[in-house]
């Protein structure tokens, strides 16, 4: 006979499925608590880990597909799109009440074969440009209610990067400086016009060449009625280079993002280290500390997003060679220093707002 434990175990796992989790992380609720959604990057081929599920759905309250919907997976030959992966991760996330962060539609890495060795004219490039972006976004429209719509456009020193989408052969507006932006997001917002559209990007944070580069297309959008909605800041740190000297100007940074009334994203934040010693380990846990700092006491800035959480599954030693440790939890699923700064940070600032 079936006991009422069972039955009320049943029915609270059946509720528990539809409504999303009943436990919330602590640090899920201190960025609630702050006004701030908390992200983090995800990938489907670590669903089936529990460890890394329990995490992601109790801890965060946003994902981003980590390679999911780029060009290269979702669109991986000319007339066949696969959003298998990208679906997971989105299903995950609405059974875990959790916000879903597109990745990106324009960018010059991880672009398939077809694309970049078809040898097409500009006109036939924007051609297939508009379809993917149009088709991808009206896949997920009303399930992903932001995208990197353009990623990495712009060099450290403020020019426009040569990439296939800009100048080889580029998508007909070769030398015509964020024309082909502007573009990509016009195609954006007629696909989903509810969807908040972004320019994403790295070493933008703090003042410097390339944020003044970014800025000055994002005040020209905003003057003439572009639809841009925000800016991403990816924040990929290395402690060598990103001194908290070298990011004291990132609070200032925002504020002028901020003033034309833009939405800022902290997109991709991890800090890497060259080893996992007790005071590296403490360096990193002011840093994240920091950042988050920074973006409590900016209204504009609405998102922190990690680029993952376990040091298990983190990009950075297959691009960085000898450098790890760069997330919150490490590689057994321990909560690191950096997890504490981060959670105190979030704790200790919110009560400003
Ligand atoms: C990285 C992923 O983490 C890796 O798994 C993949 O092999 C390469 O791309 N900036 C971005 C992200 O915008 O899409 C990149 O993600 C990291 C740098």
């Amino acid at each position: 006979m079936p006991s009422i434990v069972a039955i009320l175990l049943l029915v609270s796992l059946i509720s528990c499925h539809v409504s999303g989790p009943r436990t919330q992380g602590p640090l899920r609720k201190a960025a609630v608590a702050d006004h701030i959604t908390l992200g983090t990057a995800a990938s489907a081929q670590h669903l089936g880990d529990q460890n890394y599920t329990r995490i992601l759905g109790s801890e965060f309250a946003e994902l981003e597909p980590e390679n999911e919907m780029k060009f290269g997976r979702v669109h991986p030959q000319r007339d066949r799109y696969d959003f298998r992966g990208a679906d997971a991760l989105v299903s995950f996330a609405a059974a875990h009440g959790m916000a879903v962060r597109g990745h990106t539609l324009v960018w010059h890495q991880q672009v398939p074969q077809w694309v970049s060795a078809g040898n097409f004219s500009p006109a036939e490039l924007s051609a297939s440009l508009e379809d993917h972006i149009t088709t991808v976004i009206e896949h997920f429209a009303g399930r992903v209610y932001a995208w990197d719509v353009v990623n990495e456009a712009f060099n450290d020193d403020g020019t426009m990067r040569s990439t296939l989408w800009y100048d080889q052969p580029g998508i007909g507006y070769a030398g015509m400086g964020t024309r082909y932006i502007e573009q990509a997001l016009v195609w954006a917002h007629a696909a989903d016009p509810n969807a908040k559209l972004f320019y994403n990007d790295y070493g933008g944070e703090g003042m410097n060449r390339k944020s003044d580069a970014i800025y000055a297309m994002a005040r020209d959008f905003r003057q003439r009625g572009v639809p841009l909605d925000g800016i991403g800041f990816q924040a990929h740190v290395d402690l060598a280079y990103h001194t908290p000297e070298a990011m004291s100007s990132f609070a200032e940074n925002l504020q002028r993002f901020a003033s034309l009334g833009l939405e800022l994203h902290i997109t991709e934040l991890d800090i890497r280290l060259r080893d996992g010693s007790p005071d590296s380990l403490a360096a990193q846990a002011k840093f994240y500390a920091d950042i988050a700092k920074t973006c409590v006491q900016q209204p504009a800035c609405k998102v922190l997003q990690t680029w993952g959480f376990t040091d298990k599954y983190s990009w950075i030693p297959r691009y960085y060679p000898g450098m790890d440790w760069a997330l919150l939890w490490d590689a057994e699923y321990r909560k690191k220093p950096a997890y504490f700064g981060l959670l105190r940070a979030l704790r200790a600032h919110g009560k400003h707002f």
